[in-house]
Formats: structure tokens, sequence, C-alpha cells
């Protein structure tokens, strides 16, 4: 097979020394798999070369991405692109159900809809199905929108639902979008509520994208919590006695917050509002600190306070993941740096800060 032929662009935009190489592999029999190990390689030699190796690496993916091992060589760089969790959350039927049922209440026919992270397209076309007269969607990762293109194809909704290959404060109106929009739908929270920047991200879309009073789905986000203990919680960040030996030195060392395991039991504590925003009041967000009073419900050893998120898709639907639901969102302890007795009644102050991306709460006691 001619690989190479004609040569594509992207051949030519790397360094030439690298270039060189390449066409002398792509006489080789098998060239897919050379040039998946050869981005392997140039990786490894040095952390500059990195971008050179994860677009060798997605090309070689490209031409073969059937092969295995090609798949193995190639699959940190696909992973960056385009991280595992898409299947955890496309194969949450939970997560799914509840934007299926916020687009079909507020989804009118004639709408234009406007989506910020296509992913694989699934809320986009939900709203095309739910009546929208267009649904205009954008996504950051190419590789991404390549999936949403064909996905949308599919299911035959090419001419109702447009993938914008792009960043959303690069979309424009007048030139990606030709209307502001009725209605705004994003999946952009994750665990901690604020790493994909929902905040950020839609005040500049209401700003700039949506009419005046369109609908945002969700309109309300809120992280909450409660104190966690008791001997399942502690199992990623102290170091029990093992064999019977004391090895807890270790415990000084361990993580500030880990992801919960599954099941734990939250009776310790009432549950919190740690943080709450209005999305629909188009606020300009800032850096800030809280304090919230957590109210202890038994005698225990509290080992941190347990965080999930809670969504609100207008008046009376609401989605949280608190535990014991099992969701494609992880609730996440943000541990004390030693476990904290507490007794029943008693109001354990906790201090919140975010930086519009990242949450971290801790206790003074
Ligand atoms: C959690 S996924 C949701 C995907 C899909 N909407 C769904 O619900 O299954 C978020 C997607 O948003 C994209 N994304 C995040 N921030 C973005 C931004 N500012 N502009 C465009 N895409 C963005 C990510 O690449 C990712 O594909």
């Amino acid at each position: 097979m001619q690989w190479l032929v004609p040569e594509p662009d992207w051949l030519g935009a790397l360094p030439p020394d690298v270039a060189g190489h390449i066409r002398t592999l792509a006489g080789l029999p098998g060239f897919p798999r050379h040039l998946a190990r050869f981005s392997a390689v140039l990786k490894k030699l040095d952390k500059k070369h990195e971008g050179t190796a994860k677009v060798l690496a997605v090309e070689a993916w490209r031409m073969a991405d059937k092969d295995p091992v090609v798949r193995q060589y190639a699959d940190w760089a696909i992973r960056r692109h385009v991280p595992g969790w898409h299947f955890g959350i496309i194969n949450d039927d939970g997560r799914n159900a509840i934007y299926q049922e916020a687009l079909n209440r507020h989804v009118r026919p004639g709408m234009t809809v406007f989506e910020v992270g296509t992913g694989t397209g699934v809320l986009a076309m939900l709203a095309a199905r739910e009546g929208a007269a267009h649904v205009y969607t954008c996504e950051m990762e190419p590789l991404l929108v390549e999936v949403a293109r064909k996905n949308i194809a599919r299911n035959g909704l090419t001419d109702r639902v447009t993938v914008i290959p792009k960043r959303s404060d690069k979309v424009e109106l007048g030139v990606d979008l030709p209307e502001r929009a009725d209605l705004f739908v994003a999946e952009i929270v994750d665990n901690g509520l604020l790493g994909e920047e929902a905040l950020t991200i839609t005040a500049d879309v209401q700003a700039r994208l949506l009419k005046p009073g369109a609908v945002l789905l969700p309109d309300q986000i809120e992280l909450r919590g409660t104190l966690v203990g008791g001997p399942k919680c502690n199992r990623f960040f102290r170091a029990r006695p093992a064999c019977g030996l004391d090895v807890s030195a270790l415990d000084r060392l361990g993580p500030a917050a880990v992801q919960s395991p599954a099941g734990l039991e939250t009776d310790l504590a009432e549950d919190v509002v740690a943080l709450r925003f209005d999305l629909a009041t188009a606020a300009s967000y800032r850096t800030a600190q809280t304090s919230v009073e957590v109210k202890v419900r038994t005698d225990g050893e509290a080992e941190g306070f347990l965080s999930w998120i809670w969504l609100r898709f207008g008046a009376g639907l609401e989605y949280t993941n608190r535990p014991p639901a099992v969701s494609c969102w992880g609730p996440r302890i943000h541990v004390f740096p030693t476990p904290m007795p507490v007794t029943a009644g008693q109001l354990v102050p906790m201090q919140v800060h975010h930086d519009c991306k990242r949450v971290r709460i801790w206790s003074e006691r």
C-alpha cells in the first residue's frame, strides 16, 4: 500500500529530519506499526518532541485503527484527545435520561439551540429530536468533531445539527451561529463541579451568543457534601497496620482529595450546600472563599468532607450523584490531615475555596 501518496499535509509540517525518517519507514511493510512505534520512541526521547509524537501516533491510528499493535502504541495520544470517561458518560443511562427529560420539557418547536461540548453529539441530537429548528454545537476536540458528525449522519440529523469545530470562546455570532440562541445546553460539569470551567464558559456564552432570557440547561449547579468516616472510607489515604506493623508514617504524604469508594456510609453529619451557582444570573465569577457549618449527627471520627454534585434543569427537575447513587460522576473526599473526633450536635466549620476551576475544602479544626 502506498501510505503517503499523495503526501499528506501533516508530513510537510513536521521537522525535516523526522519527516525524512517517516518517508523511509513508509517504504516498509506494516508502515502504521512502524509509525506508531516511532512515535513512542520520539515521545520517550525528549519532552520537547511530545507534540510531534502525538501527531504521528494519531496519524498511525488513522491509517490502522483496528490494528492491535498500533492501538497499543498510539493509545496515549488518543487518550490525551479523548479521555476514557467519554465511554462512562455515554453509557450512564441516568445521566442521559435527565438531559433527555430536560430537553423534552424546555425545547419548543422553532427554537435555536446552542451547545458547548458536542462529544458524541448525543445532547445536540436529542435537542433536534425534541423539535429544535436547528442545533449548533461546538467541540474543541477534532477527533470528537469527526465522531459527532458521523453519529449525526447515522441518525439522519445532518440538516438539523451543525457541529462547529471550535472552542466555545472562538465561536462567532453571525459567522458560526446565525442568530443568538433560545436555549443553551451543556454537560460541562466534572466530579468537582467546576473543573471543566462551566462558570466561565456559561458566562461567555450568555453574554455573546444567547438571547436575553434564554433557557439554560442546567440553570443551577451546586456542590453539596457532608462529613465521612468509618473504615470503608480511608483506605486510599491512611496507612493501616500491615501484618502487625505500624506503617502510619506514610500518612503525612497522603492526598488532599481522593475519589470516593462506592457505597460509603454518610450518616455521620447532615448534608450542606458548599457552593451554589445560579447560572442564569450571568454573574462575572471570581475566586472566592466561604465557610459552611456541618452539623454532626452521631459521635464518631470524621476522615474528611465528602462532596458530590447537584444540578437543576429548571424548577422541579434535579439530578445528584449523592451516595449511594451510582453515576458516571464520582463523589470526592477532601481529606483531613488527621481523623477528627466529632460529637452529635457539634457544628464543624468547613472552608470552601474556588478559583472558578478548582474547589478546595478543608477544616481549620
Ligand atoms: C463531558 S463531555 C460531554 C459530551 C456530550 N455533550 C455528552 O453529554 O455526552 C464535555 C465535552 O465538552 C468539550 N468541551 C469542553 N470545554 C469546551 C469548550 N470550551 N469549547 C468546546 N468544547 C468544549 C470536551 O472536549 C468534551 O467533549
